[in-house]
């Protein structure tokens, strides 16, 4: 063969790829915008090839799932699970990914000892702040200028605005918000932070969830951004809510997030939050719809659905949006609310094929880069 044929050879053959290899969500995404994944431990660990594939390939954003969780990372006083995060540090910066840490203060998955007082009594404010100040600093000090972003505080308010009585303002007060920031900006002052929680396209929250960041910023404490989790239905919230949601952070000067999308497909109950153990198992009964694959016609409702949420987060110029899960195989909705489901959040499918939706995606981010 000759040189010239060599070279024609090649360049067909580079096209052919290029034509079998669409150009990935974080090559489509406008400038500006982080596109990625919660990945779980068997992701990061490596034994889930396929997955990683899709996340290497697709996104330039990693978050963990659960592995920085309190009860993950510091199951006892003096006993640190590092491990697990190092590798999942690891993999996202070899992939040159913006690995964004989750979560340093939460009610949930927390180690019962972190909320027990000394001696059995009651927590009280110094033991709980010298926690989670030793906590703060370990862990965000670990992943110093590797980690670029933290969620700091998770969840503290209700659906009314006023903040969530949990252990950490019972034994705190209200100033715990801020002292979390207050130790993460400590331990390493280069790392992005963020205030995170759902449901912020209800206006009293959202308007509460405002007012929180301004109150830290206005004690000088750093913010960087508001991050709505966005386990969302194929119906609900409306539109409207999302566009008014997202168009009042960015006009109190607040870079909006998404930080937890997925879209659960099925019939949603308004008791299914709450529900006791038989009252669940009615609600599995009258809502696992679609045990055996999703119909066409959802499959569509989904796209559009995506492609309407994703017009709107780039209407808003959202700095990022990241996945809860990456194929439908390890989504957590299979079990929540209602555990034993089938269900079909994301945009690939079990067998990591691309679904309807990931085309909606894509041509969502082609045509913002048109703009
Ligand atoms: C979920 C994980 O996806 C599950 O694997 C785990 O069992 C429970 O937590 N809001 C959050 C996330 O901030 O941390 C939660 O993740 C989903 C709700």
């Amino acid at each position: 063969m000759t040189r010239s044929s060599t070279l024609t050879v090649a360049a067909a053959l580079s096209a052919a790829v290029a034509a079998a290899e669409p150009p990935a969500l974080k090559a489509l995404a406008p400038r500006g915008l982080l596109v990625g994944a919660a990945v779980n431990q068997r992701q990061s660990d490596g034994k889930d090839p396929g997955a990683l594939a899709i996340v290497t390939r697709q996104f330039n954003q990693v978050t963990p799932e659960n592995l920085l969780k309190w009860e993950a990372v510091h199951p006892e006083p003096d006993r640190f699970n590092f491990e697990p995060a190092d590798r999942f540090v690891e993999l996202g910066l070899r992939h040159g990914m913006f690995v964004v840490g989750h979560v340093l203060l939460w009610h949930q998955q927390t180690p019962a000892w972190v909320f027990a007082g000394e001696g059995g009594r009651k927590l009280d404010r110094e033991t709980a702040l010298a926690r989670l100040k030793g906590h703060i600093q370990a862990v965000v000090g670990r992943y110093k200028g590797r980690i670029g972003g933290w969620d700091v505080v998770n969840e503290a308010l209700d659906e009314d605005g006023t903040l969530r009585r949990t252990a950490w303002l019972e034994a705190i007060g209200e100033d715990y918000v801020e002292k979390a920031f207050e130790y993460a900006h400590a331990a390493d002052p280069a790392a992005e932070l963020y205030y995170n929680d759902y449901n912020l396209w209800k206006p009293a929250k959202r308007d509460a969830a405002i007012r929180l960041v301004q109150g830290l910023r206005a004690r000088d404490l750093r913010v960087d951004g508001l991050g709505e989790q966005a386990h969302w239905g194929i119906e609900d919230p409306p539109l409207a809510a999302i566009d008014e949601s997202l168009a009042a952070m960015r006009a109190a000067d607040i870079r909006p997030l998404i930080t937890e999308l997925d879209m659960d497909v099925l019939p949603r109950d308004p008791d299914m939050w709450g529900a006791d153990l038989s009252k669940k198992a009615k609600i599995r009964a009258a809502t696992n719809v679609y045990p055996d694959g999703l119909p066409p016609a959802m499959q569509e409702k989904l796209a559009r659905r995506y492609a309407d949420v994703f017009a709107l987060f780039l209407k808003h110029d959202v700095g990022r949006v990241t996945f809860w899960g990456v194929t439908d195989a390890t989504s957590w909705l299979h079990d929540f609310p209602i555990p034993g489901r089938v269900n079909y959040p994301l945009l690939w499918d079990r067998e990591g094929r691309e679904k309807p939706a990931f085309g909606a995606v894509a041509e969502a981010l082609k045509e913002a880069r048109k703009r």
